[in-house]
């Protein structure tokens, strides 16, 4: 069987978890469990998490795969949802709805509905994607109100455009639209992400909505998820499968892109773009062997990649390797590949093996 394998960790989700509480001891948490839970897993994570965690996911879908599996915990569709049957089937699996749009709007007026819905209602402070203008909070709420079935206990929410740079004059616009538009209702609000959490108090407010950090990667370019003490949940693990010692002048795989200056040893470890790993890397991208970073050399191909184990004569046939988690922070990977942590972890694919671990 190909050695290689996604380990979660779920003692590190919910040690994650504890962190956004020390952070933001006055907030509620609503866990993000979309994306598969930032892939995760979004079973694993649900049952992970302390039974009265309420969790977001994008969709009505990723909502109903939860509660067939049993899960009673609040759920809220941060986008809504697409069409007046989706809005029965939201409020019979018992969802929370974010409104965004005039549309979602005239559906709740004209659906009458047994139960109470649960509004989240979005205003746009600044990041110009979903959410009401700001000005038509009144006029949305009223609507709203004018709805026997909308649940009286409206959540006013927005969303930061860069809160992961700090004193981000954006995100403190952003706060200031957003408290001075909601300060005269007596009504919840919900404004934080994880890099909010982090760097700006004043936002937590009375629900936070943590994400990356609860899958212990850090939201803020210049600090370290272990300066946070968060703990990473994905461990992406292998192990060298194949050694080749090669001649100067050699090009290694696809393209022949690489060629070996000097001899080289050439390790094979069994991931490749076929798995989420990135395809498009630079020179920086490494793995971790013990305590070596082993530079990867080649093009990454789908189902393996090549290593330049030269000089690291303790690598050997079945040495484990780790591609993130432990020792290598998605992080650092991301930036080799040009992009954020974010997109490796949805993208991982659940091929290899899945195996529950708590390391901490
Ligand atoms: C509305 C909303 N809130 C919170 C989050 C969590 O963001 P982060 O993962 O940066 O904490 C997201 C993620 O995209 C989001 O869309």
């Amino acid at each position: 069987m190909r050695p290689t394998r996604i380990v979660i960790d779920e003692q590190a989700i919910c040690h994650n978890l504890d962190r956004v509480a020390n952070l933001a001891p006055k907030s509620q948490a609503l866990v993000m469990l979309k994306a598969n839970a930032y892939g995760h897993g979004i079973l694993r994570v649900a049952q992970a998490l302390p039974t009265d965690t309420a969790f977001a996911v994008a969709c009505l879908e990723e909502a109903l795969i939860l509660r067939e599996a049993g899960f009673t915990n609040r759920i809220v569709l941060l986008s809504g949802v697409y069409s007046p049957a989706e809005l029965l089937v939201a409020l019979e699996n018992d969802c929370d709805m974010v409104v965004h749009h005039y549309t979602q709007i005239s559906w709740i007026e004209r659906s009458p509905l047994a139960g109470k819905l649960k509004v989240w209602l979005k205003l746009d402070t600044g990041m110009t994607r979903l959410g009401f203008e700001v000005g038509e909070c009144d006029k949305v709420l009223a609507r709203l109100n004018a709805c026997s079935w909308v649940d009286d206990d409206i959540i006013l929410m927005s969303h930061f455009a860069e809160a992961e740079i700090k004193d981000s004059p954006q995100t403190l616009l952003q706060l200031e639209i957003f408290l001075e538009a909601t300060k005269s209702y007596s009504l919840a609000r919900s404004l934080a992400n994880s890099a909010a959490i982090i760097n700006l108090p004043e936002s937590h407010l009375d629900w936070v909505r943590p994400g990356i950090m609860i899958y212990g990667a850090s939201p803020i370019e210049e600090r370290t998820a272990a300066s946070l003490e968060l703990y990473p949940a994905m461990h992406v693990e292998s192990q060298i499968t194949q050694l080749k010692d090669v001649a100067p002048g050699t090009h290694i795989g696809y393209g022949g892109v690489y060629t070996c200056m000097t001899p080289t040893r050439v390790g094979l470890i069994p991931i490749g773009y076929g798995d989420g790993y990135p395809r498009h890397i630079d020179e920086t991208a490494v793995v971790l062997c013990g305590e070596k970073l082993l530079p990867i050399i080649g093009r990454v191909s789908m189902d393996m990649l090549t290593v330049d184990c030269t000089g690291s004569p303790e690598v050997e046939l079945g040495s484990p390797v780790i591609l993130w988690g432990k020792g290598l922070p998605v992080e650092t990977l991301a930036k080799s590949a040009g992009t954020i942590s974010y997109e490796l972890l949805c993208q991982i694919q659940q091929r290899g093996l899945v195996r529950e671990a708590n390391t901490y």
